[in-house]
């Protein structure tokens, strides 16, 4: 099934006199259940793709459908609540609160559901033994190590139950041991909760754990596949 899909995308930035087109034209379609990884040099528009996958920002032209629903000029409260309902968010630098404890940070996107205190935090204990940081909860970011801020986060856009997570390059300030204990997590509620995944890297490392890549460059898909048929189009491409 359809979860998100990009048709025709373009977006452009003006700065001044210089104007950028991030991206072109780019179709792309998420299915449930899917793991994938948005690969590319920097600038080639991998945040900008992500951003407006989770409708955080709007197409200069195209659309983005969620669940075949069209979402641009959508007011505003409509399209937060179908952000809060459909979609959670991992970013780089984690953006958690600092005065608040592992607990209470992932429990924040909670208190716009309609819940009951017990059910709340019962979401929170059950989040905090997804990613294994049950031991850490009191603790606040700062006592934290980055592995485990960065799974206080992926906690965090775990607890409403999403049905697709957007992961803006999670790895990229973590040691490769943290990294790869980051993808692992990801990979393992992908399997066990069916949690559809995009993620943007740089790292080659962690694209192993995706069920397809996609290669942006210059704001258009370059090549699109399973793992296997991208490294093979690259490696070829290298001997040529
Ligand atoms: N808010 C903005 N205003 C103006 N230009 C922008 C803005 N955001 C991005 N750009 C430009 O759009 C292009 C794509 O940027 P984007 O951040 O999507 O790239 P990226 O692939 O995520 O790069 P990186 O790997 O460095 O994070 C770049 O040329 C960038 O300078
Ligand atoms: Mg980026």
């Amino acid at each position: 099934m359809e979860i998100l899909e990009a048709m025709e995308v373009s977006k452009d930035y003006t700065m001044g006199k210089t104007h950028v087109q991030a991206l072109k034209g780019l179709n792309l379609t998420i299915h449930s259940g899917e793991m994938v990884c948005i690969m590319g040099p920097s600038g080639s528009g991998k945040s900008t793709l992500l951003n407006l996958l989770g409708l955080l920002d709007t197409p200069s032209s195209g659309q983005i459908l969620l669940q075949g629903k069209a979402t641009q000029n959508l007011p505003y409260k409509e399209s937060a609540q179908m952000r809060s309902r459909f979609l959670g968010f991992i970013f780089q630098s984690f953006n958690l609160f600092p005065v608040l404890n592992a607990f209470e940070n992932i429990e924040y996107p909670l208190l716009f559901h309609p819940l009951t205190r017990k059910e709340r935090r019962d979401r929170v204990w059950g989040a905090l033994s997804d990613v294994q940081l049950r031991e850490v909860a009191l603790h606040r970011p700062d006592e934290l190590s980055g592995g485990q801020r960065q799974r206080v986060a992926i906690a965090r856009a775990l607890v409403t139950h999403p049905l697709l997570i957007l992961a803006d390059e999670p790895t990229a300030n973590l040691d490769s041991e943290s990294a790869e204990n980051i993808m692992t997590v990801m990979q393992r509620l992908n399997q066990s909760r069916k949690t559809t995944f995009v993620f943007s890297t740089h790292d080659p490392r962690v694209v192993h754990h995706a069920s397809r890549i996609v290669k942006i460059t210059d704001g258009v898909i370059q090549h699109e596949g399973t793992q296997a048929t991208v490294t093979n189009i690259l490696e070829k491409r290298l001997s040529q």
